[in-house]
């Protein structure tokens, strides 16, 4: 459903790929809404140069000025690279109204994204938002995690035009901590993939090795594969700890990378120390109480 009728004025502050190209989809999907824009190149184009002519074919009009986007908005969607989100933040803020949504989904930590909410107060309704994939492969589908008190509001807003919003925490902060987070899980997945495959390419066994690592995380769903791995985990790790001794002992006499595979070995030995095969003598149903387990054993050693 794409809701017309109550489509907000949207003023990206920051006006690069992301921006262009979630406009250009919302124009597509037949949104009527405003859509204002500014860069700081922006505010100097004209007709001919490379970023009026985009903003153009994006259904865009840029502003001069940062206070002609707020004022031709009702949310601002910013969408600066991360070091100039606050100069950006500091610069528009004088301008910025107490109904207006202001939506920073600036790639950030978590800490730039509470010192962002704490600039705004109450002179705007802050929401920290981070996307969860790159804009040319899905434009408006790509997914948005969103946090603080008005996460809802911009949800609310603008999912009936087509936008993936999932609100995932009440404070500013959250959103960009699971951003972060979730890449703590898929670059070191991205990392120890390339760690393996090398050691299986030299070896000469990579289709096969690549064939069989597919068909298991295909036939199982991952999340059981995520209980098995942390449940199992706590459970087996001094036996664990013996295979990858050996596992890194073949890649070093390979002359194959290692970084990932020590890194193992040291999580192995660190819950041996935790103690967890006398804590979970049987893998538990959830989760849970492993982290809860792990988390209690470091903050008591810190
Ligand atoms: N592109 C994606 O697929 C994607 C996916 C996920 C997250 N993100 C995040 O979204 C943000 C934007 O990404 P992008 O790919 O669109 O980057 P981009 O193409 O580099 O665009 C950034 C825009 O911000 C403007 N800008 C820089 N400093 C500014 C300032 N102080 N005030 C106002 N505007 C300023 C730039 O223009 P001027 O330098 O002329 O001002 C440019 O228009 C980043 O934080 C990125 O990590 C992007």
């Amino acid at each position: 459903m794409n809701d017309h009728a109550t489509a907000p004025n949207i003023g990206f502050l920051g006006f690069g790929e992301a921006a262009r190209l979630l406009a250009t989809d919302l124009v597509k999907s037949g949104y009527r809404g405003r859509l204002l824009g500014y860069s700081r190149r922006g505010a100097k184009a004209g007709p001919g140069d490379v970023a009026y002519e985009q903003a153009q074919a994006a259904g865009v009009q840029l502003t001069k000025t940062v206070a002609a986007l707020a004022k031709g908005s009702d949310l601002i969607l910013a969408l600066t690279p991360g070091k100039a989100a606050l100069p950006a933040l500091k610069k528009i803020l004088k301008h910025l109204r107490p109904e207006q949504l202001y939506v920073d989904a600036s790639s950030n930590s978590a800490k730039a994204m509470e010192q962002a909410a704490a600039l705004v107060g109450d002179k705007a309704k802050f929401v920290d938002a981070a996307i969860l994939a790159p804009v040319d492969l899905q434009g408006l589908k790509s997914p948005f995690v969103a946090s603080g008190a008005h996460a809802g509001e911009f949800r609310d807003r603008m999912t009936p035009h087509g936008l993936m919003i999932r609100v995932v925490g009440e404070a500013a902060g959250d959103a960009s901590a699971m951003k972060l987070i979730r890449s703590a899980f898929t670059k070191s997945l991205a990392a120890i993939l390339i760690e393996s495959m090398e050691a299986a390419r030299r070896r000469g066994i990579l289709d096969v090795m690549t064939g069989d690592i597919a068909k298991t995380f295909s036939e199982i769903p991952f999340d059981k594969i995520i209980r098995r791995y942390i449940s199992g985990t706590a459970v087996h790790c001094e036996r664990r700890l013996h295979e990858m001794q050996d596992c890194l002992a073949l890649l070093r006499e390979m002359g194959s990378g290692d970084r990932s595979t020590r890194a193992t070995v040291g999580t192995l030995r660190e819950l041996i120390r935790m103690d967890m095969p006398a804590k979970f003598p049987k893998e538990p149903e959830s989760i849970h109480p492993v982290l809860d387990a792990i988390i209690a054993a470091r903050d008591r050693a810190a």
